[in-house]
């Protein structure tokens, strides 16, 4: 038999999404499943989009040019003068998503065995992207029961090696909701200038802050020779359908190599190139509405997360997630009851494990993910459903 390569093989289902067939077996009973396991937002497109989006009348569609539509990639230099950021053509490269941005950037930093520090828990994609790339992800833990915080610098330079080629920062960050302080930034600067490491910047849900101005580790003393910046527009105007980020950097050398693998694949979406450009002009507007609409779903969250008894969660400062430990074994069999056993009013619920959000083994597994991609009427819904699925899920007699 032909059999695929190791480096393919390796890779797991996506956490996020392996529960699927059963919340589909479920809603085939009459079950209506609240899906709290992706960050796929519910809002509605800013106007802008909206409007270009009926204005599109093509005679042909052709690629982009591998360094972007000069347009798009002029909106996102107006986009960044905002948060104080000056860039030029050249630091900035339209890609498909974050994600292609994700493995262009340890494309780029690291050669295949070399070593990356990640915190966890982490996107999960990395790790898939990052087993795509041959590089290794070492992890240095962050714990729920503090929040997140960033441990002693101590913890961190173990983990550096003569292999070690950059540190990644998730800022706001998924699973956890963490926004890291200034202090944190810095000394993640401080430890990528003494190592020499690279730092890539994740700004994907850059605006998604409960409080305090958003901004970005550009804005930092002694960051912009090493950070590569990803971002993307698929949460901040609640499009991640159209599938355009951009890789930005300040050094030379980055950007000329991540043209080169900008060219191997052509060009990002023409479409969303040109459809982005409106919002990201005016984009104060509407972040600053989705923003105060996810921070009002995170205090529905917690206040329905306090009546749970045996429950730890952290408290999220942005994005749109809350992790929570669970007072059970493993959370995956909790969700699997939940799909398979447990309704409430005909309702309920479908959360991610965190387990694979961990490099770790045996970390996460109490715990699950909450993403608050439903209104809060519906959140409080679903929390009480949480809540009634783990008292009967506690209360039935081992099998
Ligand atoms: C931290 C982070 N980075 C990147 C992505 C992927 O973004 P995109 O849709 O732009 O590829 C996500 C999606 O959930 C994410 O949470």
């Amino acid at each position: 038999m032909i059999k695929p390569s190791k480096r393919s093989s390796q890779l797991i289902a996506s956490p996020i999404r392996k529960f699927w067939p059963l919340a589909v077996a479920a809603k085939k009973q009459g079950i209506e499943v609240l899906k709290l396991n992706i960050g796929d937002p519910d809002l509605s497109l800013p106007q802008e989009i909206q409007k270009s989006l009926r204005k599109i009348n093509l005679k042909n569609l052709g690629y982009a040019p591998s360094a972007g539509l000069i347009e798009n990639v002029d909106a996102w230099r107006t986009y960044y003068q905002t948060f104080g950021l000056n860039f030029e053509r050249e630091n900035i490269i339209p890609t498909t998503g974050a994600t292609e941005g994700i493995l262009f950037s340890l494309l780029t930093v690291a050669d295949p065995g070399e070593e990356i520090l990640v915190f966890e828990p982490l996107y999960t994609n990395y790790k898939a992207l990052a087993g795509l790339a041959n590089v290794i992800l070492k992890p240095i833990t962050l714990k729920l029961e503090n929040n997140f915080q960033l441990p002693p610098e101590g913890e961190i330079i173990k983990k550096i090696s003569a292999k070690t080629r950059a540190i990644i920062i998730i800022n706001p960050d998924n699973p956890t909701g963490k926004v890291w302080s200034v202090k944190e930034l810095k000394t993640i600067i401080k430890i990528a200038k003494k190592y020499n490491l690279y730092i890539i910047a994740d700004e994907t849900y850059r605006e998604i802050v409960f409080t305090g101005r958003p901004g970005s580790i550009l804005n930092l003393a002694g960051a912009r020779e090493r950070v590569i910046l990803l971002d993307s527009v698929s949460k901040r105007f609640s499009i991640p359908g159209m599938r355009i980020g951009i890789i930005a950097s300040y050094n030379k050398i980055v950007m000329q190599t991540i043209l080169k693998l900008a060219m191997a694949r052509l060009s990002a979406p023409t479409i969303g190139q040109l459809l982005t450009i409106s919002a990201l002009k005016n984009s104060r507007r509407y972040t600053r509405k989705i923003a105060a609409e996810y921070r009002r779903r995170s205090e529905t969250v917690q206040a329905g997360l306090r009546k749970i008894p045996g429950v730890t969660y952290n408290q999220p400062a942005g994005a749109f997630y809350q992790v929570i430990k669970l007072p059970v074994a493993k959370a995956d069999d909790f969700i699997r009851f939940m799909l398979e056993d447990f309704h409430y009013q005909s309702q309920t619920l479908l959360v991610a494990p965190m387990e694979d959000f961990y490099l770790t083994p045996g970390l996460g597994q109490q715990e699950i993910r909450l993403a608050y991609v439903l209104e809060s009427k519906k959140l409080q819904q679903a929390i009480t459903i949480l809540k009634l699925g783990l008292e009967q899920y506690l209360g039935q007699k081992p099998k």
